[in-house]
């Protein structure tokens, strides 16, 4: 070994011993007959102190070091004087005083900081080109640890509990739902291609026909889909499933998985045990989504049955034109600037909506525990009746002092404006609790989604999802009413997992298939394979699937999946650092029996 300890493990007791060091020089400070070497590995760092007089061509070589130099130290452990400890580094009570300093390879000047206050103010797409030297910086190698950490946990914890880690294969076959499929053309078969899995999700499920009965794997996913903080092409899933199971035990194993891991790597408190369990329908009407984020209340409230008859025409119109009218309270709010007031508008129209009413609750209520309108600073209360004021105050819950932010539209512009305005308000006003995992399970989600733009029904989760029992009689006559056995996990307003109870009846598969409008010889052609595999004894089965990058992320406080992954890709889809998606050779795809078009070949030569 070129070391005998790592940068991060000396301590007092360690005083007096001989060891030898090596890493990365992070910071050189050169007092002349003194030079202080701050030496950097993946577990810490450590002071060296090169002494000229005592070692004078230990000296000329830490002088000649610079940063991102790897250098090797031999050298004694020395308790560092009383007022010169570094409490701030787990290392911080000794130094090294070398006897030798080795520089082992020398490195050109990186471009950007690597450490310091700076190191965190790097273009990320600079940081992305040269990811080798991001991956230096102590944040996020920390989170990569992290990663593995938990990785791990995952791995002992579905040991521990008799499931069979089985690969499944990334050479697969195209049957697009959801997202768009990667493809991989092959060679040996001219015209025919290979798809990458957007999730396991059918081989796990043949899994289970095939008598594993319990099966779990660490799985690379990839979806061709508009990417996000949390998407990336490709990423990875905790993806488990289980025969003879119901609903509950699934979620039962999960919770106890999120209990156990939480405990391991974050210093956070669980918010809620059991997690709370919210309906679909009704994470729609309290929060406007379907990933509610628990850590603070601010419940949106309704007054869509209030405002029918309204004299304010943009809540009547919509109250009764089938929109809804809903709000949300900004406690304190009531003082805001009218340029902040004027803001919320602004805020709600990037998600389609024309603009956001507000009423600031200046004064107090009367003796009967009524808000006359002279208690209210707005510009629409004017225009609203007593009742409706009355409805407005008693529904949001508003006390003297908040603001009252109204939105009337369509459903789903109302929705996903105040769930937005709801996520802003709870970081403006700081209601938002740093230290708490508010996990929650959202179920009973609609089975089916009517997809305007294709003029058909398709599946909410994927369509081999089951529909409750009850509902399997309306599925042919009131689709939209059939709730799925599904559940998505949410942590914090992420969606980190969702899975459901499947169907494991060929006959129900088959119903599916076409109800989503699928003919004979498409579910023949594309799920020919898991129909046939149904007639030979299929157990009831279920499971579900983790975003591994979306859990870290979470503990790891980080604002993108990105800054979990070694190798992320960027928005685009590209690789900066290997310049990935490239053009390859002619031959290359003559083999694969594959013509790029002659006006994609101009654009890729003028680029
Ligand atoms: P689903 O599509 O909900 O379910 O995915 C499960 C979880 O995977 C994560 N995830 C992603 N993470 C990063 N980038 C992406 N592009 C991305 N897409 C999804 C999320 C999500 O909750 N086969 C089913 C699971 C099942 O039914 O068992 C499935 O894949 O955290």
């Amino acid at each position: 070994m070129l070391k005998t300890h790592n940068c991060g493990e000396l301590r007092s007791g360690d005083a007096g011993k001989e060891v030898t060091l090596a890493g990365w020089l992070n910071r050189r400070r050169d007092h002349g007959g003194l030079i202080f070497l701050d030496l950097r590995d993946r577990f810490g760092i450590t002071q060296v102190t090169v002494n000229s007089e005592e070692q004078p061509a230990a000296h000329r070589n830490a002088s000649e070091a610079r940063g991102e130099f790897v250098v090797q130290v031999k050298g004694r452990v020395h308790q560092r004087p009383p007022g010169f400890e570094n409490p701030d580094l787990a290392t911080g009570m000794i130094e090294v005083l070398a006897d030798e300093v080795t520089i082992l390879t020398e490195s050109r000047t990186p471009p950007f900081y690597l450490s310091g206050s700076k190191s965190d103010d790097v273009d990320e797409a600079l940081r992305l080109k040269y990811r080798y030297l991001d991956l230096r910086r102590p944040r996020l190698a920390q989170n990569i640890i992290l990663r593995h950490n938990i990785v791990r946990y995952i791995r002992e914890f579905f040991y521990a509990h008799d499931f069979l880690e089985i690969e499944t294969p990334i050479l697969l076959k195209s049957t697009p739902e959801g997202a768009r499929d990667f493809v991989v053309p092959s060679r040996v078969h001219a015209g025919k291609f290979y798809a990458l899995p957007q999730s396991p999700q059918q081989m796990k499920q043949l899994l289970m026909v095939a008598g594993m009965e319990r099966y779990f794997q660490i799985a690379r996913c990839f979806r061709d889909e508009d990417l996000r903080a949390d998407r990336q092409p490709e990423f990875t899933q905790l993806d488990l499933e289980m025969s003879f199971v119901d609903v509950d035990d699934i979620r039962a194993l999960i919770e106890a998985l999120m209990i156990d891991l939480s405990g391991k790597v974050s210093p956070k408190r669980i918010q809620q045990l059991p997690f709370p369990v919210i309906s679909y329908d009704e994470a729609m009407e309290k929060y406007g989504i379907d990933r509610p984020d628990l850590r603070f209340g601010c419940q949106l409230f309704n007054i869509t049955d209030a405002v029918a008859e309204s004299g304010f025409s943009v809540f009547q119109n919509a109250a009764t034109s089938g929109g809804q009218v809903k709000g949300v309270v900004y406690p304190g709010g009531a003082d805001l600037s009218r340029r902040e007031l004027d803001g919320f508008g602004d805020f709600v129209k990037q998600y389609g909506a024309k603009g956001a009413a507000w009423i600031g609750v200046t004064g107090a209520p009367g003796a009967d525990g009524r808000y006359p309108a002279d208690a209210l600073r707005s510009q629409i209360t004017k225009f609203l009746s007593q009742a409706e004021i009355d409805a407005i105050m008693q529904r949001s819950g508003a006390k003297q002092g908040d603001l009252i932010l109204i939105v009337a539209d369509k459903s789903s512009v109302v929705a996903q404006s105040l769930a937005n305005l709801r996520l802003d308000i709870g970081k403006r006003a700081n209601l938002i609790d740093p230290d708490v995992l508010a996990f929650c399970w959202v179920l009973d989600f609609p089975l089916l989604e009517y997809n305007e733009d294709e003029k058909r029904w398709e599946a909410v989760h994927h369509p081999f999802t089951s529909a409750k029992d009850e509902d399997w009689d309306r599925l042919e006559s009131h689709p939209g009413e059939v709730k799925a056995k599904a559940y998505d996990i949410i942590l914090n307003g992420w969606e980190i997992g969702g899975g459901s109870i499947r169907i494991h009846r060929s006959d129900n598969q088959a119903r599916l298939f076409k109800r989503i409008g699928l003919s004979e010889e498409e579910i023949d052609a594309r799920f020919g394979h898991i129909i046939e595999a149904f007639q030979y004894g299929a157990p009831p089965h279920g499971g579900i699937a983790l975003g591994i990058e979306r859990v870290v992320a979470l503990y790891a406080d980080a604002p993108s999946i990105r800054d979990v992954m070694a190798f992320p890709k960027t928005a685009m889809g590209t690789d900066l650092m290997l310049e990935a998606p490239s053009p390859v050779d002619e031959r290359q795809l003559a083999e694969l029996h594959i013509r790029v078009r002659e006006e994609d070949l101009k654009k890729l030569t003028e680029s």
